[in-house]
């Protein structure tokens, strides 16, 4: 399964300045609960913000400089590569907007967290008004009123509708749950260690 992840101001902001520009710590959690022992692809833009491989997890950088190595991390020179190095059943591919249009055709999946307020900006994620993605379940509200969790699923996905409606079900879960737990990562953790 590919999804892209993203949270998204409601003007469509993703960052400022080089940075994600709002400080959401249960919006953090959601990402590392979603992507925990799976593969993630970032741009160098983006990895450098973070500035360390996430842990028990599968890093992958978008670079076209094959000078940048980083620790417990693979780089890849273009998205292709990057996918064909995937080892995780999912892949999260959490980029900014310069791979969007390149990433858009390949996800199945996109899980947005909608953050509740306009902001000045750039990069955009771009508008999803005519592109073959629909809501796969109403937009659910975070305990803080800040941002809502969207799933939004490819209209013709070449999953069978039952597969489609397991992998929802499995999303909504792991977004919901608390935190991930010490014996989760244990499990998890053995399968990317580079
Ligand atoms: N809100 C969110 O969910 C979210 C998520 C991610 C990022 N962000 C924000 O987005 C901003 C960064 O995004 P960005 O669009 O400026 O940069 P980015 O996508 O993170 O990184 C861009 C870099 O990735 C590499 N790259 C891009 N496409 C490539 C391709 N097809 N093949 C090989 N390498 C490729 C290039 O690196 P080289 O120059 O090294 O070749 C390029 O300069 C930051 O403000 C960050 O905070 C927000």
């Amino acid at each position: 399964m590919i999804a892209l992840i993203a949270a998204v101001s409601l003007n469509g902001v993703i960052g400022k300045d080089g940075k994600i520009p709002w400080h959401l710590p249960q919006e953090q959690q959601r990402f590392k609960r979603l992507t925990m022992g799976q593969s993630v692809i970032m741009g160098r833009r983006s990895f450098e913000e973070v500035g360390h491989a996430l842990l028990h997890r599968q890093n992958i950088v978008l670079t076209r400089n094959p000078d940048l190595h980083w620790e417990n991390v693979e780089t890849a020179g273009s998205l292709e590569e990057a996918l064909a190095l995937r080892r995780g059943l999912d892949c999260y591919i959490a980029i900014g907007q310069q791979v969007f249009e390149e990433a858009l055709p390949l996800a199945d999946f996109l899980v947005l967290s909608r953050v509740l307020t306009t902001v000045s900006g750039d990069p955009f994620f771009p508008s999803l008004a005519g592109r073959p993605f629909v809501r796969a379940k109403a937009p659910l509200l975070a305990p803080s009123g800040l941002w809502q969790e969207e799933i939004w699923v490819r209209q013709r996905c070449l999953f069978s509708l039952e597969k489609k409606a397991a992998t929802v079900r499995s999303l909504s879960y792991r977004l919901s749950k608390r935190d991930v737990s010490n014996h989760d990562r244990r499990k998890r953790s053995w399968r990317f260690c580079l």
